[in-house]
């Protein structure tokens, strides 16, 4: 559509421009319209990825002029462009353009304005939609590394605690009741536990991520002479993907990564119920520092632990985003579809949320105190001895089932008397079983009962100590 000098284009003039600006506008006689743009456009949250377009490009442009499809001079010219345009979008002073859909064809348009004719080769052998499989796993390898980093933070916190407690008592809770003695350590040693298989739940899924995506092209290959080999090994890839219509259609490693995210921010957020839980004053086990609570606005004397409610409440949107992948993929038939430009922001979004979260608990775990004293009080009532009453019964023959029997009657005789097992005088005890003898009293208290704990992964001292000390070691401390 022509413009008389000196009229003011209307919108579809301008949208007309912009349509021959386009990559793809060869085809198409109509410029597309401007809701069209706006709807369709992901470069307001892809131009995330722009270091690995970068990257991925100047591997794919090695690999061609290594193959005979561009000069030296072109790949000198190709690289120092691509250089040039990483550096102005480090400094903010590239203009994404919202017309250019996404973030390749935003860099791969600048490219071509800035060195012509050669920036036009580029993309040969190459579509963006291994394309952008390829940014989005070079992407996600990255985060896999930091979320290992993070992990490492939060599990050399619980066994910092874990050292700092070493020998103090605390109650272990089954539904919610209390029910047998633990070390404080055996406890925050759990969590060492749980933080550690996402760990390497992460790096497990980092292997089927490191599998180089580019060369799949749209989805049936190419004919052009190009060696993918060569591009993998460039960007540090372990190989690369077997069939080229899975690899257009795959997005299985970034819902892998995102359920690594989801367990991960599970693991915190009941961690964070459990901190909610003993700061309160019904168990008052914890104090949180100043520093990571708040006060409220109507009522003088609070002091709120915020941070782990919000870690908590994070949660839900994580796993929101793993639900959006995963219906994101339910119906797609192979192999590429444009549905899959929906992964981004939910992926996008478990990373912020959880690399936050992991960070924020290591500051946390800094910042606790906990309160032995009623830790240790709390272990003295509930019967939390029972199980060491009918443990001691089987060891004097008495089959389990029988002890258990018998520790019920003695355990409701003595809420009958209003008292706990240690109250009881032999007499009373041998009222229930004549096997009962003095020593007994050894095994119905708390240490005695943490002490005969020996079993692999059990709460003894002696046991805590070993797990502690190859917690330790895994963290690289001591
Ligand atoms: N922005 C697109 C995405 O995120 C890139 C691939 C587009 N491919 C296509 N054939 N339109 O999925």
């Amino acid at each position: 559509m022509a413009t008389k000098p000196g009229s003011k284009k209307n919108e579809s003039e301008k949208a007309s421009e912009r349509s021959s600006e386009k990559l793809w506008g060869g085809r198409f006689a109509e410029s597309t319209a401007a809701s069209v743009e706006d709807f369709s456009a992901s470069i307001h949250y892809d131009s995330r990825l722009y270091r690995y377009d970068i990257a991925g490009s100047k591997a794919h442009a090695t690999m061609l002029a290594n193959n005979g499809m561009l000069s030296k001079e072109e790949l000198r010219l190709i690289v120092e462009g691509l250089s040039r345009i990483e550096q102005e979008i480090d400094s903010g002073d590239f203009e994404f353009k919202k017309e250019l859909e996404d973030i390749h064809m935003n860099i791969e348009k600048a490219l071509a304005d800035r060195i012509g004719p050669a920036g036009a080769k580029l993309h040969s052998a190459r579509s963006r939609n291994d394309q952008i499989a390829l940014d989005l796993k070079l992407y996600l390898r990255d985060q896999c590394d930091r979320f290992a980093d993070l992990l490492d933070d939060v599990r050399r916190g619980f066994v910092l605690l874990a050292r700092t407690y070493l020998g103090r008592v605390m109650p272990g809770y089954t539904h919610m009741q209390r029910a047998q003695p633990v070390l404080i350590s055996h406890h925050m040693l759990a969590y060492f536990e749980m933080f550690s298989r996402d760990r390497e739940r992460l790096l497990d899924s980092r292997k089927r991520i490191n599998i180089c995506p580019l060369g799949g092209a749209a989805m049936a290959g190419t004919g052009l002479p190009i060696e993918r080999e060569q591009v993998a090994e460039l960007l540090g890839f372990d190989g690369v993907t077997a069939n080229s219509m899975d690899t257009a259609g795959d997005r299985d490693f970034a819902i892998e990564f995102v359920f690594c995210c989801t367990q991960i921010q599970l693991h915190l957020s009941r961690l964070s119920e459990e901190l909610v839980l003993w700061a309160g004053s019904e168990f008052d086990f914890v104090a949180i520092g100043d520093r990571f609570c708040t006060g409220s606005s109507i009522m003088p004397q609070k002091k709120n632990p915020d941070i782990p409610e919000l870690i908590r409440g994070k949660s839900g949107r994580v796993v929101g985003s793993l639900m959006a992948l995963l219906t994101l993929v339910k119906g797609l038939p192979l192999t590429y579809n444009r549905d899959l430009q929906e992964d981004k922001e939910p992926v996008f979004d478990a990373v912020d949320t959880v690399s936050a979260s992991l960070s924020m608990m290591a500051e946390l775990l800094e910042n606790l105190e906990f309160n032995t004293e009623k830790m240790a009080e709390a272990t003295k009532t509930g019967f939390m001895t029972a199980t060491d009453l009918a443990d001691y019964l089987v060891l004097k023959d008495v089959p389990f089932r029988e002890a258990h029997g018998i520790v019920g009657r003695v355990v409701g005789f003595c809420i009958e008397q209003d008292c706990e097992l240690v109250d009881l005088n032999l007499g009373q005890m041998q009222q229930f079983s004549p096997v009962i003898d003095k020593d007994v009293y050894e095994v119905l208290t708390v240490d005695g009962s943490i002490q005969s704990r020996i079993s692999t992964g059990g709460t003894s001292l002696q046991r805590v100590e070993e797990a502690l000390r190859v917690a330790e070691k895994q963290v690289g401390i001591a």
